[in-house]
């Protein structure tokens, strides 16, 4: 069963059409990036998945139910929030599992907010938080009732590096437990890192999709090399040049050593190995500056 079933939406304000035919699933165990510019409709698919937004077209199925019948079991963190700023971290977060209608022991809500790196300060009211204790605060509220989806508009905008790391490490863990994420995210190497798949949209429209490997191709290695006898061209595969450079396809940096070693055995000079492969925020500018003049 899929996690999000999301066929034709359509959403318009005024004259401007927000979103224009949008449609797309996420597994579950799947990390899927929503990317795209400012006012591409990120949020406003979002909002039309959790039923915040009405849509003028189309249908959703969150984990095989329509509407909101699904609720308790998703979890949102909101692009903007605030919590009641008098209320504890600890509060915020009981108040939003009775919201959700599920009983979470304390000390398993204890437990969220440590997965946040909250711990000590869950007796702290929230008026007094930094914007990214704030976020951190929305992610164990989004994670507290133990959600089958995690649907996150910019979960890490606030955090610091260590915080974004901490975050990546735990939408990993939440896939490893089949839990199904959708992620929407400026910081491109964020999304690179934990993402299998992409959607872009522009201008309400997808522009573009697939899996890292299908929107960023083939991995390869650009080597600098002197001395190649033939016997070390056999080596290398099917090769091509740039300029200087041996540029050799591989499936993953795992063959690196073994080639390298054995290019030497082969009386090769070995300057320089530099793994490449087009960055996400390469492709994404790519295909946003392809659509521009649309
Ligand atoms: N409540 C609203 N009323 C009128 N227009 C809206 C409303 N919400 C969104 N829009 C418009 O819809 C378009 C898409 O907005 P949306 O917030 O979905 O973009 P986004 O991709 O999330 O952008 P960002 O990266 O800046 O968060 C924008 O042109 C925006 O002005
Ligand atoms: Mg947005």
């Amino acid at each position: 069963m899929t996690a999000v079933w999301a066929s034709g939406l359509r959403k318009r304000y005024k004259r401007r059409q927000a979103v224009d035919g949008v449609s797309f699933t996420v597994g579950r165990g799947e990390v899927l990036g929503l990317l795209g510019p400012n006012g591409a409709g990120k949020t406003t698919v979002i909002k039309m998945l959790l039923g915040l937004v009405q849509p003028d077209a189309g249908e959703v199925l969150l984990l095989g139910r329509r509407g909101t019948q699904a609720r308790e079991r998703v979890g949102y963190l909101p692009e903007l929030f605030r919590y009641q700023p008098w209320l504890t971290a600890a509060e915020v977060l009981r108040l939003h599992v009775r919201l959700a209608g599920a009983h979470i022991p304390d000390d398993e809500q204890r437990e969220t907010l440590g997965l946040v790196g909250l711990a000590d300060r869950a007796g702290d009211r929230v008026g007094g938080f930094s914007k990214g204790m704030q976020q951190r605060l929305g992610l164990a509220v989004a994670l507290v009732a133990r959600p089958e989806l995690v649907v996150l508009d910019e979960p890490t905008s606030a955090l610091d590096p260590i915080g974004r790391a901490d975050v990546r490490d735990l939408l990993l863990a939440l896939r490893d437990r089949q839990v199904a994420v959708l992620l929407n995210s400026h910081l491109i190497g964020e999304v690179e890192r934990v993402c299998d798949r992409v959607v872009i949209l522009d201008q309400g429209r997808i522009a573009a999709e697939g899996t890292l490997a299908e929107l960023l191709g083939q991995r390869e290695l650009r080597l600098r090399l002197d001395d190649v006898t033939a016997a070390a061209e056999d080596r290398l595969g099917g090769f091509t040049r740039d300029q200087d450079a041996y540029v050799v396809p591989i499936p993953d940096l795992d063959v690196v050593p073994e080639l390298v070693a054995d290019l030497v055995k082969l009386g090769v000079r070995v300057h320089a190995v530099e793994p490449g492969r087009i960055t996400l925020e390469e492709r994404l500018l790519e295909v946003i500056r392809g659509g521009e003049g649309r």
